[in-house]
């Protein structure tokens, strides 16, 4: 009898942050803030911001070109493009549209989709769909923000948060045997949850149907992001937890049998909580808060970027990922090198 069994793979991927910088320096200048405040309060120090000509698919672009290259695959390969942000190019046309445009593609299918900071693992989830359905496809699973474009620069208590940066995957499906595994970040499972009660904890309202703009209006405060800080933080460790030893259970497995746990790079308070209540001792949890702030769908994407540059994702690695973004929206996906 035949053992083998259907995966699917991440087979390359790449990153990319604008070249531009802001420093907590650099918002001391701007707004009654500090590097210290920002640092004990966040952990960020710096983060990559895009200068006001950038759309989010010209960065999810650059990051596709690394990732055809590093999956040895170009460009006319791809079967389907699964963009996820929440800071679109425009409401109509979608990112994705753009991004196929940008790499010289027609008539592949196009989507994009909106979980906030969840859109990562939301996306790894979706793109399984595709490829059970259509095992030959090729998918460009892309988790992208220009999230500077909605940060409201005079507000002190989001401003210093956010960050710009996107990640893109290529992910293939095939049949294998467990002897003869390929290469690749095989996708073990996901789990995916939300709850609209909490919604108008975490909300970019303005230009929606819940605040339309007429012929002539001024844009507000409501075009921006706005954040019960307290509230999302206390949600966010106590559901980025729970599902992680949700998804472990589910698959006989326990904390000990994870290599490395990227949870949604959002704040260092944040991660270090998530990271005591399942008991990991630190050098399990990867953090590049510091570096990127937070930026949303791209933030899991831009740190296993940096891991996979460290050397921290090996054959045998086996990674937990937990998110946690508006909406509400949670999830947490386990990734396996064979
Ligand atoms: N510099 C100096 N002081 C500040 C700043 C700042 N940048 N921002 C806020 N403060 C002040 C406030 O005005 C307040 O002053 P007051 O006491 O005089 O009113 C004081 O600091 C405390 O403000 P809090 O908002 O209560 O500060 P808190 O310790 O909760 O930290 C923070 C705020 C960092 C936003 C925290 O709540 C947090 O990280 N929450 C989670 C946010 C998050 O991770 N969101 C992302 C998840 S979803 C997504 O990624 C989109």
């Amino acid at each position: 009898m035949s053992n083998e069994y259907f995966a699917c793979r991440i087979t390359g991927f790449g990153t990319h942050v604008p070249e531009r910088v802001l420093t907590n320096a650099d918002f001391e200048k701007m707004l009654d803030t500090s590097d210290e405040w920002i640092v004990s309060r966040t952990g960020i120090r710096k983060r990559h911001v895009s200068d006001e000509r950038v759309t989010t698919s010209d960065l999810a672009a650059e990051a596709a070109r690394y990732a055809l290259n590093d999956a040895g695959v170009t460009a006319e390969d791809i079967t389907h493009i699964l963009f996820g942000t929440c800071t679109p190019d425009a409401l109509c046309p979608i990112s994705a549209c753009g991004l196929a445009y940008k790499l010289g593609l027609k008539g592949v299918a196009a989507l994009d989709f909106n979980v906030g900071c969840s859109g990562f693992v939301y996306g790894l989830s979706l793109t399984r769909g595709v490829l059970c359905a259509e095992p030959n496809a090729k998918v460009l699973l892309v988790a992208a923000e220009r999230l500077t474009s909605r940060a409201n620069m005079q507000d002190r208590s989001t401003a210093v948060l956010f960050g710009d940066g996107a990640g893109v995957f290529v992910v293939t499906a095939g049949m294998e045997r467990p002897e003869a595994p390929k290469p690749g970040l095989r996708i073990v499972d996901v789990i995916l949850k939300s709850d609209g009660s909490l919604g108008d904890l975490l909300t970019i309202h303005g230009g929606g149907s819940i605040h339309p703009y007429h012929l002539g209006d001024v844009v507000g405060e409501e075009y921006y992001l706005h954040m019960n800080g307290r509230e999302v933080f206390k949600y966010a460790v106590r559901y980025m937890a729970q599902i992680s030893l949700e998804l472990l259970a589910r698959n006989n497995l326990t904390i000990a049998d994870i290599d490395l746990v990227i949870p949604h790079q959002a704040n260092q308070r944040i991660i270090e909580a998530v990271g005591n209540r399942l008991a990991l001792p630190e050098e399990k949890v990867f953090s590049v808060v510091a570096e990127y702030g937070n930026t949303s769908a791209a933030s899991i994407p831009l740190a296993l970027g940096d891991a996979r540059r460290l050397g921290r994702i090996r054959p045998g690695t086996r990674m937990l990922l937990p998110v946690f973004g508006g909406g509400f929206t949670w999830g947490a996906a386990i990734l396996q090198v064979d």
